[in-house]
């Protein structure tokens, strides 16, 4: 009787401190963390350009190439994205800008709400290019896997689809869409007309402040600066394209998204982040890489042919490293956020500070990437594999004529896309 009281109390003293002891070291983490939520939330706002008559400084007197690419996006072009451009060309001058959009094959009226448009462009006498290609999905595919002299033609590859034969990738025909709509950029230059910018949109609800806020990220001293996008928020969209300062995707798709120090640190401060990587909806490039011949991409067919992918918006980026034309630096800027739709756009700006994340998302978020960073392993068994299958192929390919190097193993991720009449899909 005696004794065992002599030895309970002491245990249950100590267990008394640590439940103490780490009572107080949660209260401590949490009101640290709620000290650094509200410097992130003034972060952002100093980043925010809402003021439209003054641009802000690092957007003054600069040339502006917006470009756009279309396919089956009538609705989205006639409800708000038009209007939007129109805004945005307004602010920023229409001197300032050139609008090059390029659309083909779409499925809806895209080509007649287009043709409207050029012609509102038109009547404000903006520089403009609009393309409106018929070439449909279904006359790619038709022209099947050989060309006229009956040689394979690029893009195609043997799939995994049982009985299909070789099928048709996407990303070799997003690839070459973008750079068609980029000719006017390589054709305004070889006259003598050059940019500063290119600014990429695609079919997202944005404002032109939006536009201002990302010109501007890191005082305007960068190689490309890319918004985050949302189409069902707290969830961001764009996996593909967005690799972190080490070249790790995501860690988590809602905030603070990222593993390496690097960028979940900026994140959390809630300023531009340093990425590999990122496309996200809307992003601001510096040209001259194009105008020393750089140009979308997609992996190589026989690499395709392991059942791996690769983004455009990605491979651009480490094609840019890997010929040191990306020393301005990649940032995502949490400051901009656009959406695929006009809930997804509100959501992500709510409030009086317009704001994407609350304290309680900010807290529950630092503490759900600290327990991922421990549980999950820095290198997946999917990365593994991709990094397997990436050996095989330039061994295997020792004894042809291709030569086999790929810089965009951070891109790499184990899919095939295939282009469909009306879409795309798996295989
Ligand atoms: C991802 O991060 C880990 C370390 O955290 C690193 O070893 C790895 O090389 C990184 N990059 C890629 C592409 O896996
Ligand atoms: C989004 O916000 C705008 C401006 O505050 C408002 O006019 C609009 O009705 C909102 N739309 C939706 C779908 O929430």
């Amino acid at each position: 009787m005696f004794l065992r009281t002599y030895r309970r109390s002491p245990q249950r003293r100590l267990l008394r401190a640590l439940v103490f002891i780490f009572g107080a070291l949660f209260l401590l983490d949490l009101l640290t963390l709620l000290k650094h939520y509200r410097e992130f939330s003034r972060n952002l706002l100093s980043h925010t350009y809402t003021e439209l008559s003054t641009l802000p400084s690092p957007v003054q007197n600069q040339k502006i190439f917006i470009c756009a690419q279309f396919w089956t996006n009538a609705k989205v072009i006639h409800d708000r994205w038009g209007q939007a451009l129109l805004d945005l060309v307004g602010v920023l001058g229409k001197d300032n800008v050139y609008v090059s959009i390029y659309e083909s094959g779409s499925l809806d009226n895209t080509k007649d709400i287009l043709q409207v448009l050029d012609n509102v462009l038109a009547e404000n006498h903006i520089s403009r290019s609009i393309v409106l290609d018929p070439t449909t999905h279904a006359d790619e595919i038709n022209a099947g896997p050989l060309d006229e002299q009956g040689n394979p033609r690029p893009g195609w590859i043997q799939t995994t689809t049982v009985g299909a034969g070789k099928e048709m990738r996407r990303i070799p025909y997003l690839a070459n869409l973008r750079n068609k709509a980029l000719k006017p950029l390589f054709d305004l230059h070889s006259k003598g007309r050059n940019f500063d910018r290119i600014l990429f949109l695609n079919d997202i609800v944005f404002q032109p402040s939006d536009v201002l806020s990302l010109l501007a990220t890191n005082q305007g001293s960068y190689s490309a600066a890319c918004a985050l996008d949302f189409h069902h928020p707290p969830t961001y969209y764009d996996t593909f394209a967005l690799r972190d300062s080490q070249g790790n995707s995501t860690i988590m798709s809602s905030f603070p998204y990222f593993r390496s120090l690097d960028s979940r640190e900026a994140m959390l401060d809630g300023r531009a982040v340093k990425v590999q990587s990122c496309w996200n909806g809307m992003v601001a490039m510096d040209p001259s890489p194009f105008y020393e011949g750089l140009r979308f991409r997609a992996l190589p067919d026989s690499l395709a042919s392991k059942h791996l992918e690769a983004s455009e918006c990605c491979l651009i980026y480490t094609d840019m490293a890997a010929s040191n034309l990306a020393g301005g630096g990649i940032y995502l800027n949490p400051a901009v956020r656009v959406g695929y739709t006009v809930e997804a756009y509100n959501t992500t700006h709510a409030g009086p500070d317009q704001n994407f994340v609350s304290s309680t998302g900010y807290v529950t978020g630092v503490w759900s990437n600290r327990i991922k960073r421990h549980l999950i392993p820095a290198v997946s068994a999917q990365a593994k594999e991709v990094a397997k299958k990436m050996e095989r192929w330039v061994k295997d390919g020792s004894n042809s004529l291709e030569k086999r190097e790929e810089n965009g193993r951070i891109c790499v991720i184990p899919e095939q896309h295939i282009l469909i009449w009306n879409g795309w899909k798996h295989t």
